[in-house]
């Protein structure tokens, strides 16, 4: 069976990426995965030696960050396992590199950065203003917070909440489904990019195809079903009205992203940033640019989401009953340059409250189409800023790769 037939968006990449380093289900024990980190006298020679390619001058065993990936990924614990056996440092396989490391600060306030555009009436009176302001945002910023979205705040509640249970289950209820495989529609694991990245992030995903086929619901988690399901029915309303804006933002007509199906191929992923005993050290997401159309994001309190914005962080704080949208990589295509994708990142949680978002990616359903910039966006004065491609081109490009900013959008610039 060719690879897409039963895989979908971030879904492609895990299956390629780990299909050969799947793990045999021999039960690691806490221990076994942790002995070595817990031996380190130190870890700034790992550092060096991961980083510079020195070796390690206190006399241990160079890190093994391959064994080390290995342990981790058999254990099935996630992050919240390491830290809920009571470790006090991070593992190495967690540090990231110098470069990363030093400016993970939470930026200054910048109050009214990123605006939180008010909804309310979008469909009558006040949607010219409205638009106006969503297409400021998404050319200025790429990110936006939306209030009056028509989500109650009982849903936007208990959303959280179940994603919250899930993480806090027993360890055998997560281990059951850790997995890269989508053939499901529903998996359970830490880092996306795990055996990409030059380090690891401190965070653990549970994720759940929404559609264009939503997953096997016996196959949801009973501890946060009802409320995936409900969510996806609120995805789609406000998806649709969202890019019913951006479209016109765009001065095109208000169905035209629809039509083009991207609020079909649905991608949930709930997040769980523990708390990190060392938040200078690592990051919970690093620092990249979304690659569909629109991703709309459900955080709660905790803060940590930062986006940058020239040279740059500013964070995303969290406002109470806001959804937060960002333009993805192929809306800033097919927008000729208009709209921005823009990176962001999440900090490491250095609070004892666990952080949880829910992000769902919309992304064309679509993936033997071409895509590029609107014919209606392009004339002598804006020629076309991308060539042509399908979005299974795309996502196979995407899928192949660390996590990152912006090196996919400029594989297809003209
Ligand atoms: C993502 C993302 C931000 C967050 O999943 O792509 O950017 O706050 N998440 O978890
Ligand atoms: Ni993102």
């Amino acid at each position: 069976m060719p690879f897409w037939r039963n895989i979908y968006g971030w879904c492609l990449f895990l299956s390629l990426s780990t299909s050969s380093l799947r793990p045999s289900l021999s039960g690691l024990s806490l221990r076994d995965v942790l002995i070595q980190p817990e031996r380190r006298t130190s870890i700034e020679p790992d550092v060096r030696s991961r980083t510079m390619g020195v070796a390690d001058t206190t006399g241990e065993q160079p890190f093994d960050r391959a064994q080390e990936l290995k342990r981790f990924e058999e254990s099935k614990l996630g992050v919240k396992g390491l830290v809920d056996s009571g470790l006090t440092s991070l593992p190495p396989l967690f540090i990231h590199p110098p470069e990363t490391r030093s400016d993970l600060k939470p930026a200054r306030p910048t109050p009214g950065s990123i605006p939180t555009i008010d909804l309310s009436g979008c469909d009558s009176a006040r949607r010219p203003s409205v638009v106006e302001e969503v297409g400021r945002a998404a050319r200025e910023l790429g990110f936006f917070q939306v209030v009056n979205h028509g989500v109650p705040a009982e849903v936007l509640d208990s959303t959280i909440a179940a994603v919250k249970a899930f993480h806090e289950q027993p360890m055998e209820a997560k281990a059951r489904i850790y997995r890269r495989d989508m053939e499901t529609g529903v998996s359970f694991f830490s880092n996306v990019d795990l055996f990409h990245s030059k380090a690891a992030s401190w965070r653990d995903t549970l994720q759940i195809r929404l559609g264009p086929k939503l997953a096997d619901v016996e196959e949801i988690p009973e501890v946060c079903r009802n409320e995936v399901l409900e969510w996806n029915q609120q995805v789609q309303r406000l998806g649709g009205l969202l890019l019913g804006l951006l479209s016109e933002g765009l001065g095109l007509s208000p169905g035209k992203l629809q039509e083009l199906t991207c609020l079909e191929m649905r991608v949930m992923v709930g997040h769980y940033y523990p708390y990190c005993p060392q938040p200078d050290l690592t990051v919970g997401l690093t620092s990249h640019t979304d690659p569909g159309v629109i991703t709309l994001l459900l955080q709660d309190q905790v803060g940590g989401l930062q986006v940058k914005h020239g040279d740059e962080w500013v964070d995303v704080a969290p406002v109470p009953g806001a959804l937060v949208v960002n333009i993805g990589d192929i809306l800033q295509i097919m927008s000729n340059d208009e709209y921005k994708s823009v990176d962001h990142r999440v900090l490491a949680n250095p609070s004892q409250e666990p952080r949880v978002s829910i992000a769902v990616f919309c992304n064309p359903s679509n993936r033997e189409k071409e895509f590029g910039p609107f014919p209606e966006l392009v004339s002598s004065d804006k020629p076309p800023a991308f060539r042509e491609f399908t979005f299974k081109e795309y996502m196979r490009r995407f899928f192949t790769k660390e996590l990152d900013g912006k090196s996919l959008i400029n594989f297809f610039r003209a």
